[in-house]
C-alpha cells in the first residue's frame, strides 16, 4: 500500500531544522520542560524530582486512567473509556480514518485543511469531495452547499476547527446545522480540534462534541498548549466501541506513549496549569498577530487575507506571478526562512506564515520574506 507524500510534513521534516528562520509552524514557540514544571509558581526541583521517579516501563495503553480523566474533563459528559490517548493528534487521525474508511466511501473535506487526511482518503480506498471555504465571505463554510455534497455513500464530514491555515473558527450554530446534515446520511463527523483554546479574543472555540452521536473529535497538546514535542493527542468519541476498536489498532501503531509523555500531559492538562498554558499560547498570538498585520497591510497591493481568529498562522493571499512552490523556496534559499506554500494545500498564490515565534524572530524573518517579494514583479 502506497502512500502520497504529506508535501507540507515532508517539506518541514526536511527543512525545519536548517533554515535561519521557521515561519512553517503553526503553533507558538513551544514550552521548555522548566517552564512547563515552573507553571503556577511551582518549584522545579520538586517537580523534577517526582518524574524522576516515573517507571520507564509501558505505559497503559489507551492511557493512563489520570490523563484520560483530565481529556475527558474537558468534554462534559465523557466517560474515562470515550478517550484513547495517541501519539500526537496526528496518530489520533491516522487511527481514526483507517478504521472508518473502506472502499467506495465517499469523504467530504473541508479545504483548506491541514492534508493529512486528504493524503490518507484514496489509500484507504475513499474517494474526497471537496468542501471549499469561501474566500471572498471570509472564508466562510457554506452549509447548503454541504447539503448538496452529501450522498448516501458519505461516510465522513470532516472539519478542522479552528481551521488550518485560514485560521477561521466556526461556531456553535454552524456545528448543529453541520452535525444535522451528517445525521440526515448517517456520516460521522471528525473534528480536528487541535487549535481549540488559540483564540486571538479568548472565547474557546466550540467542540462538536456533545451534539452527535457518530462524532470524533481529535486533539492534541501541539498547538494550542505549544507542546508538540510532548507527541500528545487524542481521540474523543461517544462510541466507545469504536474507541475501544482504535485502541486495538493503537497495538499496531505505537502501542502506548511514554509514561513521561503521560505524566507530563496530565500535569500540563491539570485545570489550573491548563487555563495558564492557554493564556501563555494567547497571549503570544495576542502580541504577535499586530505585528504581522502591520506588516502585511502595509501592501495592499501584494497581499490580501483575513487575520485568523484563533491560532499562530496568517494564510495570505499573495499578487505576485510566480507559483507558491517557486515562491517558498525562493525565500527559503535565498533568505535561509521557510513559510508554507498554498501548493501544499492544493491551493495557488498562497503563503502560510506561523508568527508565533518570538518578537525579534519574527521580525528578522517578516524582512527577510519582504526582500525575497521585493525582488518579484508585480502580477
Ligand atoms: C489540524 C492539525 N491536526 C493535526 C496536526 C498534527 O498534530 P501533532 O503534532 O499533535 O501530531 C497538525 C499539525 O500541524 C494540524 O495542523
Amino acid at each position: 500500500m502506497k502512500l502520497r507524500p504529506f508535501l507540507m510534513e515532508r517539506w518541514q521534516s526536511v527543512y525545519e531544522h536548517q533554515v535561519a528562520c521557521n515561519l512553517s509552524e503553526s503553533g507558538v514557540h513551544p514550552m521548555s520542560l522548566r517552564e512547563l514544571l515552573a507553571i503556577n509558581d511551582g518549584t522545579v526541583e520538586t517537580r523534577l524530582e517526582r518524574l524522576l521517579d516515573t517507571d520507564l516501563g509501558y505505559s497503559q495503553g489507551n492511557g493512563s486512567i489520570e490523563l484520560r480523566e483530565r481529556i475527558a474533563a474537558i468534554y462534559p459528559g465523557a466517560e474515562l473509556d470515550s478517550v484513547l490517548v495517541t501519539h500526537g493528534g496526528a496518530e489520533a487521525n491516522f487511527l481514526a480514518t483507517l478504521r472508518l474508511l473502506e472502499s467506495g466511501d465517499e469523504v467530504v473535506i473541508m479545504l483548506p485543511n491541514y492534508m493529512q487526511i486528504h493524503g490518507l482518503v484514496p489509500t484507504w480506498g475513499g474517494s474526497i469531495t471537496p468542501w471549499n471555504l469561501v474566500e471572498k465571505n471570509g472564508w466562510e463554510a457554506d452549509l447548503g452547499e454541504l447539503e448538496r455534497l452529501v450522498t448516501d455513500k458519505t461516510k465522513l464530514i470532516l472539519i478542522t476547527n479552528p481551521n488550518n491555515p485560514t485560521g477561521r473558527c466556526f461556531d456553535s450554530p454552524f456545528l448543529d446545522r453541520l452535525t444535522a446534515i451528517a445525521g440526515k446520511v448517517g456520516a460521522w463527523v471528525l473534528a480536528d480540534e487541535i487549535y481549540r483554546g488559540a483564540e486571538v479574543d479568548g472565547n474557546e472555540t466550540p467542540s462538536v462534541w456533545g451534539r452527535y452521536e457518530r462524532v470524533l473529535v481529535t486533539s492534541g497538546l501541539s498547538k494550542a498548549y505549544g507542546l508538540p514535542g510532548l507527541r500528545a493527542g487524542w481521540v474523543v468519541s461517544p462510541d466507545i466501541d469504536f474507541i475501544n476498536t482504535l485502541w486495538s489498532y493503537h497495538d499496531y501503531s505505537s502501542i502506548c506513549s511514554s509514561p513521561l509523555t503521560m505524566a507530563l500531559a496530565a500535569f500540563a492538562l491539570e485545570p489550573k496549569n491548563r487555563s495558564v498554558i492557554l493564556e501563555r499560547t494567547r497571549g503570544i498570538i495576542r502580541g504577535n498577530l499586530p505585528i504581522i498585520d502591520n506588516w502585511a497591510s502595509r501592501r495592499p497591493d501584494r497581499f490580501s487575507y483575513r487575520p485568523p481568529d484563533a491560532g499562530a498562522i496568517l494564510y495570505l493571499r499573495y499578487h505576485h506571478a510566480i507559483g507558491s512552490t517557486e515562491l517558498a523556496e525562493k525565500i527559503r534559499t535565498e533568505e535561509g526562512t521557510l513559510v508554507v506554500p498554498g501548493d501544499h494545500f492544493g491551493m495557488e498564490s498562497f503563503l502560510r506564515l506561523g508568527f508565533g515565534s518570538n518578537e525579534i524572530e519574527l521580525r528578522d524573518a517578516l524582512q527577510r520574506v519582504e526582500k525575497v517579494l521585493d525582488g518579484l514583479s508585480p502580477q
